[in-house]
Formats: C-alpha cells, structure tokens, sequence
C-alpha cells in the first residue's frame, strides 16, 4: 500500500480531530527528525509528550521559572514560550543532551554532582541548560558573574549557594578538561568553590545565605 504523503496526513488528522497539525523537522539531542504534532504545540510539550524527553521540566508554564530551558541552536530559552511549529530546521539540545556519548557528564553536570547543587531536582535541568550555556561564553566568571547567570531561575528548595559554587566548579572543570588552570580570575571564588568539591559540599543548604 503506497505511503501517504506528508499532506495527507496533515488533512487527514485535521478532519479527525478538527485541529490544524503541523509537520516540522528539526534535530533534538544531535537526532533529526520529523514529527507530525498539532500546530498550537508548545517546544516543552513536544520534547516531553510526543518525544518524551522528561528531563525538561515544565514549572510555572508562562517563562517564569526557568525549569523548561532548553538550547536552542546553542542558546537558551524557555520551552514553555515557543511554539514547536518554529522549530523548523533549527536544534535543540535539552539536559539529556548535553552528556557526552561515552557517558561522560558535562562540566555543569558534574559540577552539581561535585557542589551538591540540587535538593529536589526539580529546577534542575532549567539551570544546568542555563549555566552550560554561559560557561561557554564565560569560561572564567567571577562569583559576581555566576550570581547573574542564574538569576532567571528560581528553586524552590533555595539552594542557591551551592548552585553558584557550581557554577564556579563548572567553569573550573571546563578548564581543567581543556588542559588549563583551575584558578580563574575570582581567586577566592575558586578556592571557595575547590574547597567544597574537596569537602563535598559548601554551606549548609537552606541554612543562613542560602538565598541568592
Ligand atoms: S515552565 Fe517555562 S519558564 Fe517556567
Ligand atoms: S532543587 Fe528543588 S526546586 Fe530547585
């Protein structure tokens, strides 16, 4: 039996579901693809729903929070503002995406590991997109600098001292993989930041100056 053509199939869902449907291909996570989806479907409902992505989280759904952040063509955004008919030809990268082939974790990653830079997890994904973004625009923050890197986001856990220190380490790994110093150019956030990942964690979490 011949295949129907994309057409087809659009008018075809259309007179289903009396709903306009959309074809657009775009490549998630290094994978192109194309997915048939109805025309008023938002990005953090595609990567989720039709392509089930759960990483992206999807908090206050009018581009509040941040937790829905994902990258596209290398920059963020909120999912949760963008109609998935727009994606067309463009890439996204969500959380998944950002962990190496051989398993190896992203510096930002890995640096929440090292920092213990998430409670419940649920913000999570919005500010490990955010930060890995950053970091490649400013490998060498200072402590100033990742405090407004992250001030789009909001935890509800008020975690926010170990995510700066992530940050920080974020940064660290990245030059240290690339064969650089760990010590950037905010010395004292840096030792600050060593010293957790030595110790394994920074200050206690939602205790005094856990707030941004
Ligand atoms: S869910 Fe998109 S910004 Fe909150
Ligand atoms: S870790 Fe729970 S909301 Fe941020």
């Amino acid at each position: 039996m011949p295949t129907k053509n994309i057409e087809d199939q659009l008018a075809e869902l259309q007179s289903e579901t009396g709903e306009q449907h959309v074809a657009v291909t775009f490549t998630l996570n290094e994978v192109t693809q194309t997915v048939v989806l109805p025309s008023r479907t938002l990005v953090s409902d595609a990567i989720r729903h039709h392509l089930r992505k759960t990483g992206t989280h999807v908090g206050c759904e009018h581009g509040v929070c941040g937790a829905c952040t994902v990258l596209l063509d290398g920059k963020p955004i909120r999912s949760c503002l963008m109609l998935a008919a727009s994606l067309e030809g463009r890439s996204v990268t969500t959380v998944e995406g950002l962990v190496e082939p051989d398993g190896t974790l992203h510096p930002v990653q890995q640096a929440f590991k090292d920092c213990h830079g998430l409670q419940c997890g649920f913000c999570t994904p919005g500010f490990v997109t955010t930060i890995a973004a950053f970091i490649k625009e400013n490998p060498n923050p200072t402590r100033a600098e990742a405090t407004e890197a992250i001030a789009g986001n909001l935890c509800r856990c008020t975690g926010y001292q170990n995510i700066k220190a992530s940050v920080l380490r974020a940064a660290e790994i990245t030059r240290e993989r690339a064969g650089e110093s760990p010590l950037g150019q905010d010395d004292e956030s840096s030792r600050a930041s060593l010293d957790a990942k030595v110790r394994g964690t920074t200050n206690p979490v939602g205790g005094r100056g856990s707030k941004l």
